[in-house]
């Protein structure tokens, strides 16, 4: 596969769409053909999933072990019907959450085994890594806050959002621990910069690790 393969990380509302989305357009700008995608729901099976897996009014609550496997389930069809394709097609690819989403959320969030995600992560990617990960860091407080604010009084919390103070600590953690095992692959960013900046941050970033220019 000779695509490039980007992966935005973060907790809720650490600002990883927008860069997502930032960076999309400034490849286009520079003449690359960009795939934008995202999990879970990335796929039209997948957006059913994105339902099951979020929607706070399916009661009662889904047990961590589908959680777990309908996440899986989604990045399989997620990576053979839109990911490996692209990368195939000489494609740059940038999905918003990939592998370490679970390895966060239900590794070091709900607690399962990390050598076990490991490996049903391997089964769900066949073979398809991001080259470059950006993980937006944030405090939870933050976070939290923007995720409210985004989604406005009125709408109830989705499925994780609605989740303790201390889940989401846990899953902040868990992403930077994450980066500490993984340094060459994973740039951490501090998300509480403006965006503007974050953006030209991520920009040297890729010149640098990707296209080698200085
Ligand atoms: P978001 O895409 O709007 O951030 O919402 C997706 C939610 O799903 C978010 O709370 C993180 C969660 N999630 C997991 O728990 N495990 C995963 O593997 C993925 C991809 C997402």
């Amino acid at each position: 596969m000779s695509g490039i393969f980007l992966s935005f990380e973060g907790i809720e509302g650490s600002g990883k769409s927008t860069q997502a989305v930032l960076l999309a357009d400034a490849l286009r700008a520079h003449g690359h053909e960009v795939v934008i995608t995202r999990e879970p729901g990335g796929t039209q099976r997948g957006q059913v999933l994105r339902g099951l897996l979020l929607d706070p009014a399916t009661q009662p609550a889904l047990a961590p072990g589908a959680e777990l496997l309908l996440m899986l389930a989604d990045r399989a069809q997620h990576v053979q019907e839109v990911i490996a394709p692209a990368l195939m097609a000489n494609k740059v690819v940038i999905t918003d959450r990939f592998v370490d989403s679970t390895t966060a959320y239900q590794g070091y969030g709900r607690g399962f085994d990390r050598a076990l995600l490991h490996q049903l992560n391997a089964l769900a990617c066949g073979g398809s890594l991001p080259a470059l990960t950006f993980l937006m860091d944030l405090p939870v407080s933050e976070g939290l806050q923007r995720a409210r604010l985004r989604r406005g009084e009125m709408e109830t919390a989705d499925h994780f959002e609605a989740e303790s103070v201390a889940f989401h600590e846990r899953i902040r953690e868990g992403f930077l621990a994450i980066a500490r095992a993984e340094p060459q692959r994973i740039q951490v960013l501090d998300a509480t910069r403006p965006k503007e900046l974050l953006h030209q941050e991520i920009l040297s970033t890729l010149q640098r690790v990707i296209f080698h220019v200085t």
